[in-house]
This record gives C-alpha cells, sequence and structure tokens, in this order.
C-alpha cells in the first residue's frame, strides 16, 4: 500500500528515530509499504519516517539492488565525493551534498538477522542521505547551491 510522504516542515522529520525492536507483522506491513511508496516515487531511497513512522529503518533502491536496513549503522567510511541530492520529502529542490565515497553498513534485516555491506559511490551517498533522515537530518542542512529542479 502506498503512504503519504510526510513534507519538509513536519516535526516527525525531525525527530530521532527509534531502534526497531521488535520484527513481526506489524514491521513487515511497514516495510512493505514503504516498497511500495519508493517504487511509486521512483526514488532511490525512503527512510520510515517519511512516511509518519519515526524508526530506524530505511529503503534504498540503486543499481546494486533494492535494499531494506533495520537499525543501520555506518561502522567505517573513506574518501569523499561531491554530487546532486534531492528528497522525496523536500519536493522540487536540489543541491550538492559532500559524502564518504565509500562506507560499511551494519544492519539488521527484516527478521532481525545481522549483516554488513560496503556502499561505493551513489550507493554510499543514498545510504548516508537515508542514515541522515533517522536521526532528524535533511540534506537541506548540509547542502550548497540549493535550486528548484522540474520533477
Ligand atoms: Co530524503
Amino acid at each position: 500500500m502506498i503512504r503519504e510522504i510526510v513534507q519538509v516542515g513536519d516535526p516527525v522529520l525531525r525527530e530521532k528515530c527509534k531502534p526497531v525492536t521488535r520484527f513481526d507483522g506489524e514491521l513487515y506491513k511497514l516495510l512493505d509499504d514503504m516498497k511500495d511508496t519508493l517504487k511509486a516515487a521512483e526514488g532511490a531511497g525512503l527512510a520510515a519516517p517519511q512516511v509518519g513512522v519515526p524508526v530506524r529503518a530505511v529503503h534504498v533502491d540503486v543499481e546494486e539492488g533494492y535494499f531494506e536496513f533495520i537499525n543501520p549503522v555506518i561502522v567505517s567510511q573513506k574518501g569523499e565525493q561531491s554530487g546532486p541530492e534531492g528528497c522525496l520529502s523536500v519536493r522540487g529542490k536540489a543541491g550538492i551534498v559532500v559524502r564518504p565515497e565509500k562506507v560499511k553498513l551494519v544492519f539488521q534485516d527484516r527478521h532481525g538477522d545481522k549483516y554488513s555491506i560496503v556502499a561505493r559511490g551513489f550507493f554510499a551517498r543514498a545510504v548516508c542521505h537515508e542514515l541522515d533522515h533517522l536521526d532528524g537530518v535533511l540534506y537541506t542542512d548540509k547542502a550548497a547551491d540549493i535550486h528548484d529542479v522540474d520533477e
């Protein structure tokens, strides 16, 4: 089910999100709805607070695959890249953001099993952007040259 994407100005986007502790049907429903919502919006990522639920879960849809990261933590990072970013919660804008070139992430899947993954390039950028959402940070807090774009 497609959920409404919360827009900037809503306080839920500024919350420090709570860890996921129950890997149950309620979580699966949230994650399935987030996937439907992200696919419909054709974005590269979506964090749970963007559908109004302040818990630590994000989705990333990139060349490398479609990922659900529950309770994700960046444990190491390397290098630097500068490039354009937008956000489904900040419609019609884009800006240039500096991010690490490579990040190592530890996370859980929807069953609570633990994994780690290394992301590079745009994948790393998407991971960093989505993880910021879990701490109430928007890319516009970090971006230079925020400008209007056609959607
Ligand atoms: Co965003």
